[in-house]
């Protein structure tokens, strides 16, 4: 069958990869893609939100099988699209409609789908410009650090801690009465701030059985030992000693199982993944968010400790069988190093040359924000490579893919030394 990839990230490269070893792919496109992911398959240059470009490319190729890597199709409804369109409605689409897009799309409306469903996650009123003084007031009892989130997509960065009152007070009215996000922040949830350990957890659906992926933590800040700047996640590691089998039980239990019956009792049509962000609050899990979509640069390291047919798996959730599917899954460990520009998660530089690549020894150099300028290959975007290794112990995978790193050179490359050490 010929399958489609959206998006251009390491999280596409890395589904790209897996995807163009199944016995079931014959041809391989991804659009838009980057200068790496032309190893696995052919780009062809349509952006993620241009339906009817998807649509030309589809039938022109003759695609079997629409695999979303990005929120942002889903949640503007390309599955919808598909199902609507009388040459594409039998074409299955990995991903969900934009009902159940909104789990990401809209903070509120995942909050009280979790609350509906008694999944455990952090206390939250939603407040609105007409409510603003309410939220104020609010604030004022809320205890501190607390957490502001802009409803709608921001693009990650409509997510505050405030430590002060005045500061939380100052943000909130920034959001709702000068519009801070936009049309995202015209609804702000204020939530109780959780401490703990992030943990990511990968559930793919057919809207009825689920399988769980391997697990994965995410390192979000741009500094070595968790500082400085938020990014859209600078490595990753899996599995993550913490979350073992009695641990992830009750993710299972308290949270993926009545997130998948939650869905279905309210009548919301689901086919793809989940990605639920964790808290692990004293050996307890919380739920911060769902994400409609895999994590980037978690699936890096996931697609690499899954040893069965991806394509299978994915088959399974468009034909609703996936309870049929086995899915083998690797107890060796994968380490992601992201590699990104100089001066991200700010401004940063573009357009320079990526060399060194053929020096690394035992990783995959997925790519993300790269491109072709002749017979080089330069830099794009913030976030340039992606190096994921898998090794018999945790100790040889963080020490792999931070050596392969370091053998890439780039004007300004920058990645972080520490990825995973802090769990060993
Ligand atoms: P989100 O966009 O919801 O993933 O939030 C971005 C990041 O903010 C998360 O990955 C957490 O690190 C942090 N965060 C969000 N909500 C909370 C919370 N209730 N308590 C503590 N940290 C949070
Ligand atoms: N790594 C976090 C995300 O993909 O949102």
């Amino acid at each position: 069958m010929n399958i489609l990839i959206l998006g251009s990230g390491g999280r596409e490269s890395a589904f790209a990869w897996k995807v163009a070893q199944s016995a079931h792919c014959e041809k391989l496109f991804i659009a838009p893609g980057n200068a790496g992911t032309t190893q696995y398959g052919t780009n062809v240059n349509i952006k993620v939100t241009d339906f009817e470009g998807i649509k030309a490319l589809v039938l022109k190729e003759d695609i079997n099988l629409v695999l979303v890597g990005p929120e942002e199709p889903l949640v503007k409804g390309v599955h919808d699209f598909f199902l609507a369109d009388e040459q594409l409605k039998n074409i299955p689409v990995v991903g969900p409609q934009q009902e159940g897009a909104q789990l990401e799309g809209s903070k509120d409306f995942s909050k009280q789908f979790m609350e509906k469903h008694n999944i455990p996650t952090a206390a939250y009123r939603t407040f609105t410009k007409d409510t603003l003084q309410d939220g104020l007031t609010y604030l004022v009892t809320a205890g501190l650090p607390v957490v502001l989130k802009a409803d709608g997509l921001a693009a990650g960065k409509g997510v505050l801690i405030c430590l002060t009152l005045e500061e939380a007070q100052t943000e909130l009215t920034a959001m709702l009465a000068d519009a801070k996000f936009g049309e995202a922040s015209s609804r702000v949830v204020v939530e109780q701030f959780l401490t703990g350990i992030e943990l990511s957890v990968f559930v793919m659906t057919d809207g009825n059985s689920y399988k769980i992926l391997p697990e994965a933590k995410d390192y979000k800040r741009i500094g070595e030992g968790d500082t400085g700047l938020n990014t859209g996640g600078m490595g990753s590691i899996s599995p993550v000693p913490f979350a073992d089998a009695a641990y992830m039980k009750k993710v299972e239990e308290r949270v993926i199982i009545p997130t998948i019956e939650g869905l279905k009792k309210d009548g919301i049509p689901y086919k793809g993944f989940i990605f639920i962000g964790l808290m692990n609050s004293n050996g307890e899990p919380w739920v911060i968010e769902y994400n409609c979509r895999m994590g980037d640069p978690e699936t890096e390291s996931v697609m690499r400790r899954i040893d069965s047919d991806f394509v299978d798996l994915l088959l399974g959730v468009a034909e609703g069988n996936l309870n049929e599917k086995e899915i083998i899954i690797s107890p060796k460990t994968a380490a992601t190093v992201v590699m990104v520009a100089g001066g991200y998660p700010g401004e940063y530089l573009k357009n320079k040359v990526i060399t060194g690549t053929e020096n690394v020894r035992d990783s995959i150099v997925f790519h993300a924000g790269t491109a072709m300028d002749g017979n080089d290959v330069i830099t794009t975007g913030g976030r340039v490579l992606a190096i994921t290794t898998v090794q018999d112990d945790m100790f040889s995978a963080l020490q792999q893919a931070t050596a392969d790193a370091s053998r890439i050179y780039y004007d300004g490359m920058y990645f972080r030394k520490d990825i995973g050490f802090d769990l060993l």
